[in-house]
Protein backbone atom coordinates (compact mmCIF):
# COMPACT_ATOMS: atom_id res chain seq x y z
CA UNK A 1 0.00 0.00 0.00
CA UNK A 2 1.12 3.18 -1.29
CA UNK A 3 2.86 5.66 1.97
CA UNK A 4 1.48 9.53 1.55
CA UNK A 5 3.41 12.00 3.61
CA UNK A 6 1.16 14.89 4.64
CA UNK A 7 1.90 18.30 7.20
CA UNK A 8 0.82 16.70 10.72
CA UNK A 9 -2.12 18.97 10.72
CA UNK A 10 -3.97 17.88 8.04
CA UNK A 11 -6.86 15.22 9.30
CA UNK A 12 -7.09 16.73 12.79
CA UNK A 13 -9.75 18.61 14.55
CA UNK A 14 -6.81 21.09 16.20
CA UNK A 15 -2.98 21.31 16.52
CA UNK A 16 -3.25 19.44 20.17
CA UNK A 17 -4.83 16.11 18.27
CA UNK A 18 -2.21 16.28 15.94
CA UNK A 19 0.52 16.43 18.42
CA UNK A 20 -0.98 13.78 20.42
CA UNK A 21 -0.87 11.99 17.35
CA UNK A 22 2.96 12.58 17.27
CA UNK A 23 3.84 11.50 20.81
CA UNK A 24 1.62 8.24 19.94
CA UNK A 25 3.75 7.43 16.93
CA UNK A 26 6.80 8.17 19.02
CA UNK A 27 6.11 5.75 21.71
CA UNK A 28 5.08 2.88 19.53
CA UNK A 29 8.61 3.58 17.52
CA UNK A 30 11.03 4.88 20.69
CA UNK A 31 9.23 3.68 23.71
CA UNK A 32 8.56 6.45 25.41
CA UNK A 33 6.04 9.35 24.00
CA UNK A 34 4.94 12.82 25.35
CA UNK A 35 2.75 13.56 27.80
CA UNK A 36 -0.29 16.02 28.31
CA UNK A 37 2.17 18.60 30.47
CA UNK A 38 5.57 18.01 27.58
CA UNK A 39 3.09 18.74 24.48
CA UNK A 40 1.61 22.10 25.91
CA UNK A 41 5.25 22.85 26.74
CA UNK A 42 8.42 24.74 25.38
CA UNK A 43 9.33 21.23 24.07
CA UNK A 44 7.53 21.74 20.87
CA UNK A 45 7.59 25.57 21.13
CA UNK A 46 10.69 25.12 18.71
CA UNK A 47 8.81 22.81 16.04
CA UNK A 48 7.89 24.36 12.35
CA UNK A 49 3.95 23.45 11.59
CA UNK A 50 4.97 23.94 7.97
CA UNK A 51 7.95 21.42 8.50
CA UNK A 52 6.29 18.74 10.54
CA UNK A 53 5.07 15.59 8.71
CA UNK A 54 3.26 12.45 9.00
CA UNK A 55 3.11 9.44 7.08
CA UNK A 56 -0.19 8.18 6.12
CA UNK A 57 -1.04 4.56 4.95
CA UNK A 58 -4.84 4.79 3.83
CA UNK A 59 -6.39 5.53 7.18
CA UNK A 60 -3.82 5.15 9.29
CA UNK A 61 -0.64 7.24 10.57
CA UNK A 62 2.41 5.43 10.18
CA UNK A 63 5.65 7.45 10.82
CA UNK A 64 6.28 10.71 11.77
CA UNK A 65 9.33 13.12 10.72
CA UNK A 66 10.06 16.92 11.39
CA UNK A 67 12.96 19.59 10.24
CA UNK A 68 13.49 22.27 12.37
CA UNK A 69 14.41 25.87 10.79
CA UNK A 70 18.39 25.79 12.43
CA UNK A 71 21.53 28.29 11.91
CA UNK A 72 24.50 26.03 12.29
CA UNK A 73 27.65 27.82 12.50
CA UNK A 74 30.56 26.66 9.83
CA UNK A 75 34.48 27.78 9.71
CA UNK A 76 34.10 31.43 8.39
CA UNK A 77 30.13 31.51 9.07
CA UNK A 78 26.99 29.72 9.36
CA UNK A 79 24.99 27.72 7.03
CA UNK A 80 20.92 27.29 7.02
CA UNK A 81 20.23 23.67 7.98
CA UNK A 82 17.33 21.52 8.17
CA UNK A 83 17.60 20.18 11.85
CA UNK A 84 16.00 16.57 11.10
CA UNK A 85 14.07 15.08 13.99
CA UNK A 86 11.19 13.06 15.18
CA UNK A 87 11.79 10.01 13.00
CA UNK A 88 9.60 7.73 14.09
CA UNK A 89 8.27 4.55 12.35
CA UNK A 90 5.30 2.18 13.89
CA UNK A 91 6.84 -1.04 14.44
CA UNK A 92 4.08 -2.86 12.38
CA UNK A 93 4.90 -0.36 9.19
CA UNK A 94 9.05 -0.72 9.77
CA UNK A 95 11.52 -2.28 6.57
CA UNK A 96 8.89 -1.05 3.94
CA UNK A 97 10.69 2.28 3.10
CA UNK A 98 8.69 4.64 5.49
CA UNK A 99 11.55 6.23 6.96
CA UNK A 100 12.96 6.81 3.67
CA UNK A 101 10.28 8.33 2.23
CA UNK A 102 9.89 10.84 4.78
CA UNK A 103 13.86 11.81 4.71
CA UNK A 104 13.50 12.25 0.80
CA UNK A 105 10.74 14.78 2.08
CA UNK A 106 12.55 16.55 4.76
CA UNK A 107 15.76 16.34 2.13
CA UNK A 108 13.53 18.21 -0.75
CA UNK A 109 11.82 20.48 2.40
CA UNK A 110 15.53 21.50 3.27
CA UNK A 111 16.36 22.49 -0.32
CA UNK A 112 12.95 24.27 -1.43
CA UNK A 113 14.05 26.46 1.89
CA UNK A 114 17.74 27.08 0.61
CA UNK A 115 19.22 24.83 3.28
CA UNK A 116 22.48 23.49 1.65
CA UNK A 117 22.59 20.81 4.38
CA UNK A 118 20.66 18.68 6.49
CA UNK A 119 22.13 17.76 10.23
CA UNK A 120 20.41 15.05 12.86
CA UNK A 121 21.64 12.89 15.87
CA UNK A 122 20.95 9.67 15.36
CA UNK A 123 19.77 7.40 17.88
CA UNK A 124 21.60 4.29 15.92
CA UNK A 125 24.38 5.06 14.38
CA UNK A 126 23.83 2.07 11.93
CA UNK A 127 20.45 4.35 9.76
CA UNK A 128 21.91 7.69 8.17
CA UNK A 129 25.00 6.35 6.49
CA UNK A 130 23.34 5.18 3.56
CA UNK A 131 21.42 7.87 3.35
CA UNK A 132 24.52 10.24 2.70
CA UNK A 133 25.06 11.40 5.96
CA UNK A 134 28.34 11.47 7.21
CA UNK A 135 29.50 11.81 11.17
CA UNK A 136 30.10 15.66 11.45
CA UNK A 137 31.50 16.20 15.24
CA UNK A 138 31.79 13.83 17.85
CA UNK A 139 31.00 14.21 21.47
CA UNK A 140 33.24 13.59 24.82
CA UNK A 141 31.39 12.06 27.35
CA UNK A 142 32.84 11.69 30.85
CA UNK A 143 32.33 10.55 33.87
CA UNK A 144 34.74 11.81 37.06
CA UNK A 145 34.87 10.06 40.67
CA UNK A 146 35.01 13.28 42.63
CA UNK A 147 37.59 11.17 45.54
CA UNK A 148 39.91 11.94 42.63
CA UNK A 149 38.95 14.98 40.97
CA UNK A 150 42.42 16.91 42.27
CA UNK A 151 43.18 19.13 39.48
CA UNK A 152 47.22 20.01 38.66
CA UNK A 153 48.21 23.44 37.47
CA UNK A 154 44.73 24.57 36.07
CA UNK A 155 44.61 28.24 36.21
CA UNK A 156 43.58 30.32 39.16
CA UNK A 157 42.43 33.62 38.74
CA UNK A 158 41.13 35.19 42.08
CA UNK A 159 39.11 37.79 40.82
CA UNK A 160 36.22 35.47 39.58
CA UNK A 161 33.24 35.17 41.43
CA UNK A 162 30.52 32.34 41.06
CA UNK A 163 27.04 33.64 40.66
CA UNK A 164 23.89 31.22 40.46
CA UNK A 165 20.39 31.44 38.81
CA UNK A 166 17.87 29.29 37.96
CA UNK A 167 18.84 28.06 34.34
CA UNK A 168 15.55 29.17 33.13
CA UNK A 169 16.77 32.58 33.99
CA UNK A 170 20.25 32.53 32.07
CA UNK A 171 19.76 33.62 29.08
CA UNK A 172 20.72 37.17 29.22
CA UNK A 173 23.69 36.23 30.96
CA UNK A 174 25.06 33.35 29.00
CA UNK A 175 23.72 34.15 25.33
CA UNK A 176 27.26 36.34 24.64
CA UNK A 177 29.53 33.34 26.18
CA UNK A 178 27.38 30.89 23.54
CA UNK A 179 27.72 33.39 20.85
CA UNK A 180 31.08 33.42 21.13
CA UNK A 181 31.50 29.70 21.43
CA UNK A 182 29.46 29.26 17.96
CA UNK A 183 32.49 32.18 16.29
CA UNK A 184 34.84 29.80 17.37
CA UNK A 185 33.56 26.18 16.10
CA UNK A 186 31.02 24.80 13.79
CA UNK A 187 28.51 22.89 14.19
CA UNK A 188 26.85 24.78 17.18
CA UNK A 189 22.86 25.62 16.31
CA UNK A 190 22.06 29.41 17.04
CA UNK A 191 19.47 29.30 19.80
CA UNK A 192 17.01 31.67 20.84
CA UNK A 193 14.96 32.31 23.17
CA UNK A 194 12.10 29.17 22.30
CA UNK A 195 15.04 27.13 22.06
CA UNK A 196 16.68 28.12 25.25
CA UNK A 197 13.16 27.74 26.80
CA UNK A 198 12.94 24.31 25.29
CA UNK A 199 16.56 23.39 26.66
CA UNK A 200 15.77 25.03 30.03
CA UNK A 201 12.38 23.70 30.93
CA UNK A 202 12.81 21.46 33.95
CA UNK A 203 9.26 20.37 35.55
CA UNK A 204 9.49 18.29 38.67
CA UNK A 205 7.68 15.30 36.60
CA UNK A 206 10.58 14.70 34.40
CA UNK A 207 13.93 15.21 37.17
CA UNK A 208 13.67 11.68 37.63
CA UNK A 209 14.52 12.46 41.75
CA UNK A 210 17.23 15.49 40.42
CA UNK A 211 17.51 19.15 41.50
CA UNK A 212 16.04 21.66 39.31
CA UNK A 213 18.53 22.88 36.30
CA UNK A 214 20.87 25.75 37.89
CA UNK A 215 23.57 27.95 35.84
CA UNK A 216 26.64 28.74 37.62
CA UNK A 217 28.34 31.98 36.24
CA UNK A 218 32.19 32.45 36.51
CA UNK A 219 32.53 36.34 36.62
CA UNK A 220 34.11 39.36 37.22
CA UNK A 221 33.92 43.38 36.95
CA UNK A 222 34.44 42.91 33.17
CA UNK A 223 31.23 40.60 33.24
CA UNK A 224 29.97 36.86 32.45
CA UNK A 225 33.22 35.12 31.63
CA UNK A 226 31.45 30.94 31.61
CA UNK A 227 28.98 29.06 32.94
CA UNK A 228 28.05 25.89 33.90
CA UNK A 229 24.58 24.16 33.38
CA UNK A 230 23.73 21.37 35.70
CA UNK A 231 22.05 19.67 38.23
CA UNK A 232 22.47 16.99 41.33
CA UNK A 233 21.01 14.12 41.71
CA UNK A 234 21.50 12.74 45.74
CA UNK A 235 21.34 9.11 46.37
CA UNK A 236 21.09 7.75 49.82
CA UNK A 237 20.85 4.30 48.94
CA UNK A 238 24.41 3.36 49.72
CA UNK A 239 25.80 3.24 53.21
CA UNK A 240 27.32 6.96 52.32
CA UNK A 241 26.37 9.85 50.04
CA UNK A 242 26.22 8.87 46.51
CA UNK A 243 25.13 11.61 44.25
CA UNK A 244 25.43 12.36 40.74
CA UNK A 245 26.38 16.02 39.76
CA UNK A 246 25.15 15.77 35.90
CA UNK A 247 26.70 18.91 33.50
CA UNK A 248 24.31 19.81 30.79
CA UNK A 249 26.40 22.73 29.27
CA UNK A 250 29.36 24.46 30.14
CA UNK A 251 31.26 27.21 28.28
CA UNK A 252 33.90 29.46 29.00
CA UNK A 253 35.59 32.64 27.10
CA UNK A 254 39.18 31.52 29.39
CA UNK A 255 41.36 28.27 30.81
CA UNK A 256 40.87 30.30 34.19
CA UNK A 257 36.59 30.60 34.10
CA UNK A 258 36.31 27.23 33.16
CA UNK A 259 38.83 25.27 35.99
CA UNK A 260 36.70 27.20 38.14
CA UNK A 261 33.63 26.01 37.19
CA UNK A 262 35.37 22.45 37.06
CA UNK A 263 36.45 22.80 40.69
CA UNK A 264 32.86 24.04 41.41
CA UNK A 265 31.37 20.77 40.31
CA UNK A 266 34.56 18.44 41.86
CA UNK A 267 33.94 20.00 45.29
CA UNK A 268 30.09 19.65 45.20
CA UNK A 269 29.44 18.05 48.59
CA UNK A 270 27.63 14.97 48.40
CA UNK A 271 28.10 14.06 45.50
CA UNK A 272 30.32 10.67 44.47
CA UNK A 273 30.48 11.38 40.91
CA UNK A 274 30.61 14.36 38.20
CA UNK A 275 29.08 13.59 34.89
CA UNK A 276 28.84 15.09 31.39
CA UNK A 277 27.44 13.87 28.76
CA UNK A 278 28.11 16.51 25.82
CA UNK A 279 31.44 17.97 26.02
CA UNK A 280 33.50 18.98 22.84
CA UNK A 281 35.90 16.40 22.63
CA UNK A 282 39.16 18.83 23.39
CA UNK A 283 37.45 20.07 26.88
CA UNK A 284 40.97 20.26 28.84
CA UNK A 285 39.89 18.57 31.63
CA UNK A 286 41.73 15.24 30.88
CA UNK A 287 45.13 17.47 31.31
CA UNK A 288 43.77 19.23 34.18
CA UNK A 289 43.06 15.91 36.75
CA UNK A 290 45.87 14.61 38.66
CA UNK A 291 44.21 10.97 38.47
CA UNK A 292 42.97 10.86 34.66
CA UNK A 293 42.79 7.28 34.93
CA UNK A 294 40.40 7.27 37.43
CA UNK A 295 37.97 9.31 35.03
CA UNK A 296 35.96 7.27 32.27
CA UNK A 297 36.36 9.24 28.88
CA UNK A 298 34.35 8.09 25.74
CA UNK A 299 34.68 9.95 22.70
CA UNK A 300 31.40 8.99 20.40
CA UNK A 301 29.22 10.32 17.43
CA UNK A 302 27.67 13.26 17.68
CA UNK A 303 25.94 15.45 14.79
CA UNK A 304 25.54 13.58 10.98
CA UNK A 305 25.63 16.19 8.06
CA UNK A 306 24.13 15.44 4.93
CA UNK A 307 25.23 17.45 1.89
CA UNK A 308 21.93 18.63 0.43
CA UNK A 309 23.42 21.24 -2.51
CA UNK A 310 27.24 20.29 -2.29
CA UNK A 311 28.24 24.03 -4.12
CA UNK A 312 26.50 26.62 -1.86
CA UNK A 313 27.70 23.75 1.15
CA UNK A 314 30.70 24.18 -0.07
CA UNK A 315 30.94 28.10 -0.83
CA UNK A 316 29.79 28.83 2.46
CA UNK A 317 32.39 27.76 4.26
CA UNK A 318 36.29 29.00 4.38
CA UNK A 319 39.09 26.53 3.84
CA UNK A 320 41.71 26.11 6.55
CA UNK A 321 44.68 26.25 3.90
CA UNK A 322 44.70 26.93 0.17
CA UNK A 323 43.60 24.01 -1.73
CA UNK A 324 42.84 23.56 -5.50
CA UNK A 325 41.57 19.78 -5.90
CA UNK A 326 38.89 18.17 -8.47
CA UNK A 327 36.74 15.73 -6.24
CA UNK A 328 34.31 13.64 -8.20
CA UNK A 329 31.24 12.63 -6.21
CA UNK A 330 28.67 9.95 -6.13
CA UNK A 331 25.64 10.71 -4.93
CA UNK A 332 22.79 8.24 -5.45
CA UNK A 333 19.97 10.30 -3.89
CA UNK A 334 20.76 14.33 -5.02
CA UNK A 335 22.58 13.63 -8.78
CA UNK A 336 23.25 17.26 -8.77
CA UNK A 337 25.64 16.85 -6.85
CA UNK A 338 27.12 13.95 -8.41
CA UNK A 339 30.13 14.77 -10.77
CA UNK A 340 33.25 16.85 -11.23
CA UNK A 341 33.99 19.72 -9.04
CA UNK A 342 36.78 21.93 -8.51
CA UNK A 343 37.00 23.02 -4.74
CA UNK A 344 39.41 25.79 -4.61
CA UNK A 345 40.47 28.89 -2.68
CA UNK A 346 41.27 29.03 0.95
CA UNK A 347 40.96 31.19 4.57
CA UNK A 348 39.15 34.12 2.79
CA UNK A 349 36.33 32.26 1.01
CA UNK A 350 35.81 28.95 -1.53
CA UNK A 351 34.42 28.10 -4.70
CA UNK A 352 33.39 25.28 -6.12
CA UNK A 353 32.49 24.61 -9.73
CA UNK A 354 31.93 22.10 -11.99
CA UNK A 355 34.90 21.17 -14.21
CA UNK A 356 36.11 18.48 -16.71
CA UNK A 357 39.73 18.65 -15.62
CA UNK A 358 41.05 15.41 -14.63
CA UNK A 359 40.00 13.99 -11.48
CA UNK A 360 42.42 13.96 -8.44
CA UNK A 361 39.82 12.44 -5.73
CA UNK A 362 36.93 10.32 -6.10
CA UNK A 363 34.71 9.85 -3.13
CA UNK A 364 31.26 9.47 -1.90
CA UNK A 365 28.95 12.59 -0.80
CA UNK A 366 28.79 10.95 2.66
CA UNK A 367 32.58 11.56 3.07
CA UNK A 368 32.00 15.52 2.42
CA UNK A 369 29.46 15.67 5.25
CA UNK A 370 31.77 13.74 7.34
CA UNK A 371 34.32 16.24 6.91
CA UNK A 372 32.13 19.69 6.24
CA UNK A 373 32.91 20.85 9.66
CA UNK A 374 36.28 20.36 10.00
CA UNK A 375 36.69 17.12 12.00
CA UNK A 376 37.18 14.31 9.46
CA UNK A 377 40.73 13.20 7.96
CA UNK A 378 40.58 12.06 4.01
CA UNK A 379 43.94 9.94 4.61
CA UNK A 380 42.36 8.46 7.12
CA UNK A 381 38.99 7.62 4.72
CA UNK A 382 41.69 6.63 2.01
CA UNK A 383 43.75 4.19 4.50
CA UNK A 384 39.74 3.01 4.97
CA UNK A 385 39.52 1.93 1.41
CA UNK A 386 37.08 4.78 0.67
CA UNK A 387 38.21 7.12 -1.03
CA UNK A 388 40.67 6.43 -4.76
CA UNK A 389 43.29 9.24 -4.87
CA UNK A 390 44.20 10.02 -8.80
CA UNK A 391 46.63 13.09 -8.01
CA UNK A 392 49.53 12.17 -5.12
CA UNK A 393 48.93 14.40 -2.55
CA UNK A 394 45.44 15.87 -3.03
CA UNK A 395 44.15 13.44 -0.28
CA UNK A 396 46.31 15.82 2.15
CA UNK A 397 45.47 18.90 0.41
CA UNK A 398 42.04 18.41 1.11
CA UNK A 399 42.99 17.57 4.96
CA UNK A 400 44.48 20.41 5.29
CA UNK A 401 41.78 22.57 3.58
CA UNK A 402 38.76 21.23 5.73
CA UNK A 403 39.95 20.48 8.71
CA UNK A 404 39.66 22.93 11.73
CA UNK A 405 42.08 23.71 14.66
CA UNK A 406 38.90 23.72 17.08
CA UNK A 407 37.18 20.44 16.74
CA UNK A 408 33.37 20.86 15.66
CA UNK A 409 30.68 20.37 19.12
CA UNK A 410 27.34 20.46 19.08
CA UNK A 411 26.07 21.59 22.41
CA UNK A 412 22.33 19.93 22.52
CA UNK A 413 20.85 17.08 20.64
CA UNK A 414 17.57 18.48 18.74
C1 LIG B 1 14.69 3.55 12.37
C2 LIG B 1 13.29 3.58 11.72
C3 LIG B 1 12.82 5.02 11.65
C4 LIG B 1 13.44 3.00 10.31
O1 LIG B 1 12.20 3.13 9.65
P1 LIG B 1 11.81 2.15 8.43
O2 LIG B 1 10.59 2.71 7.81
O3 LIG B 1 11.80 0.77 8.90
O4 LIG B 1 13.07 2.35 7.47
P2 LIG B 1 13.10 1.99 5.89
O5 LIG B 1 12.22 0.84 5.63
O6 LIG B 1 12.86 3.22 5.10
O7 LIG B 1 14.63 1.55 5.77
C5 LIG B 1 15.51 2.15 4.89
C6 LIG B 1 16.86 1.44 4.97
O8 LIG B 1 17.43 1.65 6.25
C7 LIG B 1 17.69 0.39 6.88
N1 LIG B 1 17.40 0.55 8.30
C8 LIG B 1 16.26 0.98 8.83
N2 LIG B 1 16.35 1.01 10.17
C9 LIG B 1 17.58 0.56 10.48
C10 LIG B 1 18.26 0.35 11.70
N3 LIG B 1 17.68 0.62 12.88
N4 LIG B 1 19.53 -0.11 11.64
C11 LIG B 1 20.10 -0.35 10.46
N5 LIG B 1 19.50 -0.17 9.26
C12 LIG B 1 18.25 0.28 9.28
C13 LIG B 1 16.74 -0.58 6.22
O9 LIG B 1 17.21 -1.89 6.32
C14 LIG B 1 16.74 -0.07 4.81
O10 LIG B 1 17.92 -0.50 4.15
P3 LIG B 1 17.97 -0.83 2.58
O11 LIG B 1 17.71 0.49 1.91
O12 LIG B 1 19.34 -1.35 2.38
O13 LIG B 1 16.88 -1.80 2.36
C15 LIG B 1 12.27 2.73 12.50
O14 LIG B 1 12.75 1.42 12.58
C16 LIG B 1 12.02 3.25 13.90
O15 LIG B 1 11.10 4.01 14.11
N6 LIG B 1 12.89 2.83 14.87
C17 LIG B 1 12.75 3.27 16.26
C18 LIG B 1 12.96 4.78 16.41
C19 LIG B 1 14.27 5.23 15.85
O16 LIG B 1 15.32 4.62 16.04
N7 LIG B 1 14.24 6.36 15.12
C20 LIG B 1 15.42 7.00 14.58
C21 LIG B 1 15.64 8.24 15.38
S1 LIG B 1 17.13 9.07 14.95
Amino acid sequence: MRVEIKNYLDGFADREAALKMIADVDETAFGEGFSEEERASPIFGVIDDDRTFLAWEADQVVGVSANFSLDVSVPGGSVPTAGVSFIGVRPTHRRRGVMSAMLDNLHVDGLSRDEPIAALWAADPAIYPRFGYGRASRLLRTEINRAHGDLSDAPVDESLRLRMVESGDDFPFTQPIYSAERAARSGVPAVDERWHARQTWDPLSSRDGASTLYTVMAEDDTGVRGFMRYNVKPDWTAAHDDGKFQIYRMMSRDPAAHAALWRYALTFDLMTKVSWFNGPIDDPIHLWLTYPRHATRQIEDALYVRILDLQSAMTARTLSDECDVVIEVTDHRFPDNAGRWRIAGGPSGTTCDRTKDPVDVALDVRLIGDAYLGDASFREFARAGWIDESRPGATSKLDAALRTDTPPYCPFVF
